[in-house]
């Protein structure tokens, strides 16, 4: 196992939670088994009394998913990270092991659609309240508070408003109200920001997005602290089965070597691409978190940094005047960027939210979390940002 607490981030990347087999291979090794055998019926009571180490079934853990839990709990800072099959079956674990019926939830407003019906729609059936709050504002989180409080929820850069919150400041309230402040990290990267760092509890992320980051596989992580992975998270994991396969772990651990170097060059394609879609007659406004008209962005520039600078991240968005019909416009001319709701990966992808990912909410919902109908998210890629450029300005010249 390679020692990785003291490693620097690119260092961590490419070699955290590295353990080798017997046969000293060079690249991480695919342990592709449901199961373990024991050399005897003793050693496998043993095993499930936990009084012998050892793997025991693939729901509850597999060599190759524990290399990518330890790379990801050392880049994070955490005690401990599980993987689960998806980003939302992460989100879904994490809450599931905060809450019972009879406990309250708040919640930022401006969510990734699935998220916001988690707590809107599917914990209620179990008797989990909720508020819902404008999270930039962090006197709101206070407000929302209530006896039964016991989770925090929030995204930033939330999808796809790309509205900042500062964690700092939500973690205090949230730990004086006896509450766990759960981030989702999701727009940020483990790159960029650090949520434990500012006194978030629990981290989630959807390793689908930047940590694969080329588009191949669904995958999540969760990261806490020991006793409540331990106590909590583990009992809901093991028995209700949202497993990572170890050959989709085994991608992400080949996609996190080069994440810093993906991260970078999309951050970089992105603010340069954010300033020449702002300058078009045809847009009303850009949301990118370090541009100065940005709402937060000097939050957004304490908060998310990489190498000690300032770094907005991947994802840029913008409403076009024109309404849905110039969206449509605008993503049908494009040659280069692809029409996706995904984000993250290496192939810039350009989504109308309105009628994809939060089309599950109505006009008004829509409206009052920022997704406007000319709304666009663009999730930008490692192309050249010369035919980037290009092509968005040729679709934006579409428009008139
Ligand atoms: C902010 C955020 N959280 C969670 C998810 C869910 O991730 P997954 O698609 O891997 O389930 C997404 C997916 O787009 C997301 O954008």
């Amino acid at each position: 196992m390679t020692k990785s607490t003291d490693l620097k981030t690119d260092t961590i990347l490419v070699r955290g939670g590295t353990s080798r087999s017997e046969h000293k291979e060079t690249s991480e090794a695919i342990f592709l088994t449901s199961g373990f055998v024991y050399d005897s019926a003793e050693e496998a009571e043993a095993r499930f009394l936990g009084e012998a180490p050892g793997y025991l079934y693939g729901r509850y853990a597999n060599p190759t998913n524990t290399m990518l839990e330890q790379k990801l709990a050392t880049l994070e800072g955490a005690d401990l990270c599980r993987l689960t099959s998806s980003g939302m079956a992460a989100v879904n674990g994490a809450l599931l092991a905060c809450v019972k019926a009879g406990d309250h939830i708040v919640a930022g407003k401006a969510l990734f659609s699935s998220c916001r019906w988690l707590i809107e729609t599917f914990l209620p059936r179990y008797g989990v309240e909720y508020t819902l709050v404008d999270s930039a504002e962090s006197a709101n989180w206070a407000a929302a508070i209530k006896p039964n409080t016991k989770a925090f929820f929030l995204e930033t850069p939330a999808n796809p408003i790309l509205e900042i919150s500062d964690i700092r400041a939500i973690a205090d309230i949230a730990h004086n109200a006896g509450a766990k402040l759960i981030i989702d990290n999701v727009f940020a990267t483990p790159l960029l920001q650090k949520p434990m760092a500012l006194g978030a509890d629990i981290v989630i992320y959807s390793l689908t997005k930047h940590c694969d980051g080329q588009g191949r596989v669904l995958g999540g992580a969760i990261l806490g602290a020991e006793k409540w992975v331990l106590e909590e998270l583990d009992p809901i994991l093991r028995h209700t089965g949202p497993a990572m396969s170890p050959f989709v772990a085994w991608v992400v651990l080949k996609g996190m070597e080069t994440m810093s170097l993906r991260v970078e060059r999309a951050c970089n394609n992105a603010a340069k691409l954010a300033d020449i879609i702002a300058a078009h007659s045809a847009v009303n406004f850009v949301r990118y978190p370090t541009r100065i008209d940005h709402p937060q962005h000097e939050l957004a520039a304490r908060q998310m940094t990489m190498s000690n600078k300032p770094m907005g991240g991947t994802i840029v968005a913008f409403e076009l005047k024109g309404g849905k019909s110039a969206a449509f416009k605008f993503l049908n001319a494009l040659k280069i960027i692809d029409v996706s709701n995904n984000l993250g990966d290496t192939k810039s992808l350009a989504t109308h939210p309105a009628t994809t990912t939060h089309k599950l909410f109505e006009a008004e919902v829509q409206v009052q979390m920022g997704v406007t109908p000319g709304y666009v998210r663009l999730s930008v890629g490692i192309e050249d940002v010369e035919d980037l450029a290009e092509d968005v300005t040729r679709a934006l010249e579409t428009l008139g």
